[in-house]
């Protein structure tokens, strides 16, 4: 069914605000721990381990038992299903059965009358524990060769051969840090028992399926018997795509046997603890290329530390080499990935899915070509981007860029953002200055939309239209704060004919839609507002055939515009129309079904069509650096990023803004670490930074692609943006090893590493004063 042309296309590119707005700021929006439980609910805690790697010969727990307000304690053997929330892999215990896998991994959980006892009483665990060897570092792993899955490897033409060719040659080495999601609402999910065998979940999830899916596991139900509602997030990130399961199962297996509602939440320390993150990376790279930079052959070696599990490893670092191309077209290349078993937390899903780790790899590439080769990085990356005439426009895997906005995107951003003046003037500045050094650096973004795993390319929705014209919305889709719900309101909203108050976004229930995918990968709004445009559309033929009998019209006459339905020359209220189908029997419910045409791919050979388009973006960001503190500020940002036709530019300019510090957090201040024992130091906002207010650039100027719809037929020609802005911050870590090679000789190569810490900085200054080129 094509759209109805006659809607006003303004409804949807207007720019709404964010549904929930008004309940953000007054504190109306209901999240998890905001929703009233019944006054017997109990409240749990999970009792952790705190050896990285161990056999637990043996868990003492009467104590905990004997406490006071303890209502259930329970260990591995006390779940009457599965134990285990590996979504793809099933290698995740819900509670440690024998092996202990790291620091901070459950081995039991206890419900309590309140949330203090819950805590006091877990303290009181007396777990026996042989340690093991534990393995930490991804070196180390490789060394021992400890993989959660075995090595993959893509290869494309002669990478050796033109190598040996080439007129240039460089080798390194690329160190990039993981990074804790920091969702201000921490993990949290509540069950509550229902009658004869069943079970209603609240949970903080992107993925209310599958958490339903691992509670009926836990539980030895069926799916059925089991119904999982989120109404939102407060963040997600990908921090909730596959940890949520945890938290929902094991209140469910306390809510069973105790026949009470649990809740259980995490606090910020056991949050960092306890959950994933995004995977740190180490690269080591050969490349060959010519005198103007352009790459001819390149050889990578890239591994991940996953952690004990392999959780969304694969299709993390199957991510990162599907994006480790970026922006540029590699002809000869063969990429190693290899992901690293290590003894400690299961890292997961983070915004980028392993892409931004993989095009911080190629950046630092060609960031170190141009410096070897003395021209500036914009020009030598510039060199090497896809082309747009149809030559040099296949990815490693096959895929053709068919879209490429990207040699327009740098050319337009390097007009606008004054470039090559600011380059010049930032040259005058470190002549001048000793102590303050600034850089510069503009880097692009290509980013793949669709899930690599194929099936996950699918969507549904429900629409109910009550007697009074007003409409409930439900798909399948999860809001985290980025305005899902609001897009796909809009969409029904302009299939209807209808203004955005008289559409109503219900919460994500699997009742209600089955066999959802996770809302992840950016794909919600292509997704979910695709199912809804479908259901919307059926409802309103429906509306058009009933409307043609009972006022004798043909159909083209039918119109349905503001809140109203023309007919002919009479008009009547969308209300009036709704009460006059509903006497006349006309269903007013209907079910809409998007799956994403034209992919194709084979992930085990890493050829094919992997995703539906790219979304594409570029940025120019200037630092300064003080080289006797180490400290960075980012002085200015500039922005040019394509949504295609934009479904609502407030909430797409929201998300580039919070994607791309996001992003800077990311590669300047967020760092994790860990002792010898493999226990992490940093979980709590007092060691653990992430940007603030503070943080963003005094002059940062965004702007989206102009006449920019997509080639390919999504809805209403928009594109994803969830992701891709946070791929931009790629720029600002350049522009700070600009200002730090500003304190080497020409040519140096500032061994910075990410995040860019003021240590890390400063030792890369040190490295380039002390060891000229
Ligand atoms: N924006 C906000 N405010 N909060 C979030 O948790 N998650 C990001 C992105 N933007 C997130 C966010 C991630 S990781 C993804 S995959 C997308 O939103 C998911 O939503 P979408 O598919 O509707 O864009
Ligand atoms: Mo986003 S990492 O795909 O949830």
């Amino acid at each position: 069914m094509a759209a109805d042309t006659t809607a006003p296309a303004t409804v949807t590119a207007t720019a709404a605000r964010h549904e929930s707005a008004h309940l953000h700021v007054s504190g109306g929006a209901r999240y998890c721990d905001d929703i009233p439980l019944p006054a017997d609910t109990l409240h749990a805690v999970f009792g952790v381990s705190d050896c990285a790697h161990g056999r637990l010969d043996a868990l003492d727990l009467e104590a905990v038992r004997a406490a006071p307000g303890v209502a259930a304690v329970i260990t591995a053997g006390d779940i009457p299903g599965d134990n285990n929330y590996g979504g793809v892999v099933k290698d995740d215990p819900l509670l440690v059965e024998a092996e202990i896998g790291y620091a901070g991994q459950p081995l039991f959980a206890v419900a309590a009358t309140s949330y203090r006892q819950a805590r006091r009483a877990a303290a009181l665990a007396r777990p026996s524990v042989t340690p093991l060897p534990a393995i930490l570092g991804i070196r180390e792993a490789i060394a021992a060769e400890s993989f959660v899955a075995p090595t993959r490897r893509l290869t494309r033409g002669q990478p050796e051969a033109a190598m040996a060719a080439a007129p240039n040659r460089l080798a390194g080495s690329v160190s990039i840090g993981g990074q804790d999601h920091f969702y201000l609402e921490g993990q949290i999910a509540a069950a509550l028992p229902q009658e004869d065998g069943g079970m209603l979940v609240y949970s903080s999830t992107q993925h209310p399926s599958e958490v339903q899916h691992i509670v009926a596991h836990a539980l030895g139900v069926a799916s059925h018997d089991v119904v999982v509602q989120c109404r939102r997030m407060g963040g997600g990130f990908g921090g909730k795509e596959s940890q949520p399961a945890l938290l929902a199962a094991v209140a469910a297996v306390l809510a069973r046997r105790t026949g009470r509602p649990v809740k259980l939440r995490l606090d910020r320390d056991a949050d960092m603890i306890m959950t994933g993150k995004r995977h740190d990376f180490l690269a080591d790279y050969e490349v060959g290329f010519d005198d103007d930079g352009r790459m001819s052959g390149l050889a990578i070696m890239l591994a991940s530390r996953c952690g004990y599990s392999a959780d969304l490893s694969l299709p993390v670092n199957d991510r990162a080499v599907c994006h480790l191309d970026n922006a540029y077209f590699l002809e000869h290349v063969a990429i190693v990935s290899h992901r690293c078993r290590t003894h400690t937390v299961s890292n997961t899903a983070f915004r980028g899915f392993g892409g931004p780790q993989g095009m911080m790899v190629i950046e630092r590439i060609l960031d170190d070509i141009a410096r070897h080769l003395g021209h500036d990085p914009r020009d030598v990356r510039r060199a090497n981007l896809y082309g747009s005439d149809g030559t040099r426009d296949t990815t490693p895997y096959g895929q053709t860029v068919e879209d490429n906005v990207l040699p327009r995107l740098f050319d337009e951003l390097e007009a606008t953002s004054e470039y090559r003046a600011r380059r010049r003037a930032a040259a005058d500045w470190n002549a001048a200055n000793p102590v303050i050094k600034r850089g510069l650096a503009m880097t692009p973004v290509k980013f793949g939309i669709s899930f690599t795993a194929t099936h996950y390319n699918q969507a549904g929705a429900l629409i109910n239209i009550y007697r009074d014209g007003s409409v409930l919305l439900n798909h399948g889709g999860t809001e985290m704060g980025q305005g899902l719900y609001t897009k796909v309101a809009q969409i029904v909203a302009r299939e209807l004919g209808l203004p955005l108050s008289a559409i109503r976004a219900s919460t994500t229930d699997t009742s209600k839609i089955p066999n959802t995918s996770a809302t992840a990968a950016s794909s919600g709004s292509d997704l979910n507002g695709m199912a809804a445009a479908i259901a919307a559309r059926e409802l309103r033929e429906r509306l058009r055939e009933h409307a043609c009998e009972h006022y004798d019209a043909c159909a083209h006459e039918v119109r349905f515009a503001d809140g109203r339905v023309h007919i002919g020359g009479r008009s009547v209220s969308f209300a009036e129309l709704c009460e006059s189908a509903y006497t006349a029997r006309v269903s007013l419910s209907a079910t809409g079904f998007y799956r994403t045409p034209k992919i194709d791919w084979d992930k085990n050979s890493f050829t094919g069509r992997p995703f539906y388009y790219f979304a594409y973006g570029t940025a120019v960001a200037e630092v300064a650096i003080d080289t006797l503190s180490g400290e960075t500020r980012l002085l200015r940002a500039d922005i040019l990023h394509d949504v295609g036709s934009s479904l609502n530019p407030h909430l797409d300019v929201g998300q580039i803004e919070g994607g791309f510090l996001q992003g800077v957090g990311w590669l300047t201040s967020e760092e994790l670490c860990w002792d010898e024992a493999g226990r992490l130091r940093t979980h709590a906002p007092s060691t653990y930074k992430i940007p603030t207010a503070r943080d963003w650039p005094a002059d940062t100027r965004i702007r989206l692609l102009a006449d920019a719809a997509n080639r390919e037929e999504t809805i209403y020609r928009s594109k994803a943006v969830g992701e891709p802005p946070f791929m931009l911050a790629i720029a600002v870590f350049h522009a700070i090893r600009d200002a730090a090679a500003a304190c080497g000789p020409a040519g140096c190569l500032p061994p910075l590493r990410a995040p860019a810490t003021p240590e890390a900085v400063l030792d890369a200054v040190e490295a380039v004063r002390t060891d000229p080129a």
